[in-house]
């Protein structure tokens, strides 16, 4: 069960990786939230910090705390990105996209100098594929992919919102949400989805987390 007194505390915990000047980049989802909820009350005790936000619902989030915001258009080295995950397994290999922003988490991670990741104890695995892979898509190759990932052995199913009509990220996809059960071998399931035209990107984040901080009872490990 997620626990939200955890998610508060690594995210807490996350601010003394932030220094004065930094441009931040800001993640998406309920841990992320409190975050940048805790970085706008130091920004307005003085903190100097430009954040670059992985989705419409942070940027908004962001703006109203009052946190200067800026884009990956103005800079392109990010010093330190703030965000959650779904999962986390020993290695740091995660699954990220619960929230639908896997598309620009992974872009805004990856031009980043430092990942912070910011997670409750739910979130710890000891192998990665319980919670379904997102895989966002470009919505013409929906049933194919949708074949063709099923061949890969998982049950696949296009993400719906509560209105019933499928749920659109940010840049205009879908997302497919694929349960694999157990994901023996993350590099090589990474490496044949990254082959199938018509994916856009996958929740699967290797290699990209640089410190784990994992909120736990009412302490707060780190895994780096
Ligand atoms: C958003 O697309 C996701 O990658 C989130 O970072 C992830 O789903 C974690 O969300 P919570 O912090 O809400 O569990």
């Amino acid at each position: 069960m997620a626990n939200d007194n955890e998610k508060e505390a690594a995210a807490s915990a996350s601010l003394r990786f932030v220094r004065d000047g930094d441009i931040v980049g800001l993640g998406t989802g309920s841990t992320a939230v409190h975050a940048v909820r805790l970085l706008g009350e130091q920004v307005r005790a003085g903190l100097k910090i430009r954040g670059i936000p992985t989705s419409a619902a942070t940027q908004e989030l962001a703006a109203s705390v009052g946190i200067p915001l800026t884009t990956l258009d103005e800079f392109q080295q990010i010093d330190v990105t703030i965000d959650g995950a779904d999962e986390v397994d020993p290695n740091l290999r995660l699954i990220k996209g619960g929230g639908g922003a896997l598309l620009h988490e992974k872009i805004v991670a990856s031009a980043s100098q430092k990942c912070v990741i910011i997670v409750d104890s739910s979130k710890q695995v000891s192998m990665l594929g319980k919670f379904p892979l997102p895989v966002e898509i470009v919505p013409f190759a929906r049933a194919l992919l949708a074949k063709n990932i099923a061949a890969l052995g998982a049950s696949v199913s296009l993400r719906m919102n509560p209105s019933g009509k499928p749920f659109i990220t940010d840049e205009g996809h879908y997302i497919l949400d694929c349960t694999f059960g157990q994901i023996s071998d993350p590099e090589s399931l990474a490496r044949a989805l990254e082959e199938m035209p018509g994916i856009v990107e996958h929740g699967l984040f290797i290699g990209m987390a640089d410190v784990v901080l994992v909120g736990k009872g009412d302490k707060v490990l780190e895994i780096a």
